[in-house]
């Protein structure tokens, strides 16, 4: 108050208002205060929320199927110490397990993608166990063999044993993959199993290579034999002289049937933890193979396949009546699938 009256001239001080006054004015400034408090308050929380809430949005829209980034999950793959009935783990019975499983279409690059990871000193990767009709007739006796593999139990020629630092297998999405998805989704969320889908962008590219094959299992073109994969570039080249004839009338309705199949169960696993990963990204770039260690918590390696790709260069090239499947394309969704040189 002294401080106060010491600005002011006298004159100030003769109009100086009644000694009742400055509490009143001090009880206003008081309750103004505090109302200007509380507005403060209640700004700062509505912001909290609406900050939180924005979080959540941004988490679904990364999570959601077929975006240009395909989605990683990188939650940490969950450790597993297995004891396998068959056999001890012995030195490495410390060291965790993680579970894999390759979700994927015929002719996708799974095959290829298969070999790169069993290239890893730690990773076993069981192949298409679910080719088998029986393994897969219904929900219970798909569980059986998801443990049993799990366990480790499960012998192929891809098996690591005991130093097994990841254990999975490859599964179409035919395969009783699609009919049992409630059960198989409820399993890996339980178990703590990871998916890596495999899918290709270049779906076209994907048909050709379905028919080539189909054809080449009564053709067999190799010397009498017929192979899905080859290992050297005289044997793609011999395989890739066939060439399919693609029915047009069909064409866009089976390409739209492919892409809704995997979407569909992009959508069924979204709650797994899963990574996305396209054929043709793999093939343009290193990088995605280490993404792929890094998701499967694994010590980094560099992968290698002694695999051949059989289809190469222009679809020009490897499609009978293409002159027909340009012109049914052109102007379609699907435009693209003919131009690119992959
Ligand atoms: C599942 O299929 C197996 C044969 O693969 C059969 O033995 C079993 O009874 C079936 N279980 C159910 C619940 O249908
Ligand atoms: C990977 O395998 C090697 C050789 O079998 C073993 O020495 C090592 O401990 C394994 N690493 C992991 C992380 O399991
Ligand atoms: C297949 O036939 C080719 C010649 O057409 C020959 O060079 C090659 O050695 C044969 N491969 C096998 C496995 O017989
Ligand atoms: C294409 O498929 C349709 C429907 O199955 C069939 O009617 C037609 O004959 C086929 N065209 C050729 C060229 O095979
Ligand atoms: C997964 O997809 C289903 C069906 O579209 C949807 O209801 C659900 O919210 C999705 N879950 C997540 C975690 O995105
Ligand atoms: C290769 O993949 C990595 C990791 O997924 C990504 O960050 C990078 O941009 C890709 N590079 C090219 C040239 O696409
Ligand atoms: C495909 O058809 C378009 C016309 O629609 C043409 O310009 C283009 O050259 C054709 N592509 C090939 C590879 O034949």
């Amino acid at each position: 108050m002294a401080e106060y009256i010491c600005w002011f001239s006298k004159d100030t001080i003769i109009i100086k208002p009644p000694k009742k006054s400055p509490i009143l004015l001090r009880m206003i400034v008081l309750v103004f205060a505090m109302v200007c408090g509380v507005f403060i308050c209640s700004v700062c929380l509505k912001q909290i929320s609406t900050h939180s809430k924005i979080k959540i949005e941004d988490i679904q829209v990364i999570e959601r199927p077929f975006s240009d980034n395909p989605p990683t999950q990188m939650r940490i793959p969950i450790m597993h110490f297995p004891h396998p009935e068959t056999f001890s783990r012995a030195e490495c019975v410390h060291n965790p397990v993680r579970y894999f499983a390759i979700l994927s279409m015929q002719r996708s690059g799974s095959g290829w993608f298969e070999t790169l990871l069993n290239s890893h000193v730690n990773v076993s990767s069981n192949g298409e166990i679910f080719s088998v009709l029986d393994r897969r007739r219904n929900a219970s006796s798909i569980i059986k063999t998801l443990d049993k593999l799990y366990n480790l139990d499960w012998f192929t020629s891809a098996s690591k044993n005991e130093c097994s630092a990841a254990v999975g297998f490859k599964w179409m999405l035919n395969q009783g993959l699609i009919e049992n998805h409630e059960a198989v989704v409820e399993y890996f969320n339980a178990r703590g199993v990871s998916a890596l889908f495999l899918l290709r962008r270049n779906l076209l590219r994907r048909m050709v290579s379905v028919l080539s094959n189909s054809y080449d299992r009564h053709a067999k073109l190799l010397n009498g034999t017929h192979k899905s994969h080859v290992h050297s570039a005289e044997e793609a080249e011999a395989l890739s002289k066939y060439k399919p004839t693609i029915n047009s009338t069909l064409l866009v309705a089976d390409l739209k049937k492919m892409e809704i199949m995997a979407a569909r169960a992009l959508e069924y696993f979204n709650s797994t933890r899963h990574i996305v990963l396209y054929y043709e990204d793999l093939v343009k770039n290193c990088t995605k193979l280490k993404d792929v260690q890094e998701f499967l918590g694994l010590p980094y390696m560099e992968l290698t396949s002694r695999q051949v790709k059989i289809h190469k260069g222009p679809l020009s090239d490897h499609i009978e009546n293409w002159e027909d499947v340009n012109k049914t394309l052109a102007g379609t969704e699907y435009e693209n699938f003919l131009k690119a040189d992959y």
